[in-house]
């Protein structure tokens, strides 16, 4: 399937998905392609602000190596079929968050990645049972693309390892932005 035609199928999906989606190229510096409405809910930004660009620049003035270092190390291997961490980000208006960013690959049957898929949820700002419920909704949202990526001879790789302890997780990603605000990451 053409290319256009294959990202008008994405961009639907992606306008009704309940949760912050983001899609990018595999040339280059990963450029986005798509952000869905969620994600501009989240995040501030527009999709025409963000098109084009890399997505680091959510990270703004933090420095947050190790978690960079895992999402370069996915990017880098062709065989990794998913990765997920918390990354210190900040909104369009400078307000930061804890960042909970899964991404995975979209491959042609040859199996060549297509296209990056990655979606995003503050965990900082999120109750536990938040958390499990965007869990869930990630999950739906990963199987219901397998059909409409399978229109457009993609698969979609990577299996969601749901959050065994959420409660834990957004304890420290609570601690995390008290570190921040107290200037300790920046
Ligand atoms: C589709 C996609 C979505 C991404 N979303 C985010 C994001 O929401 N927040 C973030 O900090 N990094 C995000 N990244 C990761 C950065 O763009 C970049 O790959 C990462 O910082 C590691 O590379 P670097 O060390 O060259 O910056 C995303 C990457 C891709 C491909």
């Amino acid at each position: 399937m053409h290319d256009d035609a294959v990202l008008d199928q994405l961009r639907a999906f992606f306008t009704n998905s309940p949760v912050a989606l983001a899609l990018a190229a595999v040339s280059g510096d990963h450029p986005l392609i798509l952000v869905n409405p969620r994600f501009s809910d989240l995040t501030g930004y527009a999709q025409d602000e963000l098109v084009g660009r890399n997505c680091r620049v959510l990270q703004g003035p933090a420095d947050d190596q190790e978690a960079r270092g895992q999402l370069r190390a996915f990017l880098e291997d062709e065989t990794a079929a998913n990765v997920r961490t918390p990354i210190v980000n900040f909104r369009k208006d400078g307000t930061p968050f804890v960042n909970l960013l899964y991404m995975s690959r979209l491959r042609a049957l040859g199996g060549a990645t297509r296209y990056i898929f990655a979606s995003q949820f503050d965990v900082s700002r999120a109750r536990p049972e938040l958390l499990q419920a965007y869990d869930r909704d990630l999950g739906q949202t990963l199987t219901r693309l397998s059909p409409a990526a399978a229109e457009s001879g993609m698969i979609v790789e990577g299996t969601l390892a749901t959050i065994a302890n959420s409660a834990q997780t957004v304890a420290q990603a609570r601690l995390t932005l008290a570190d921040l605000d107290d200037g300790a990451i920046l």
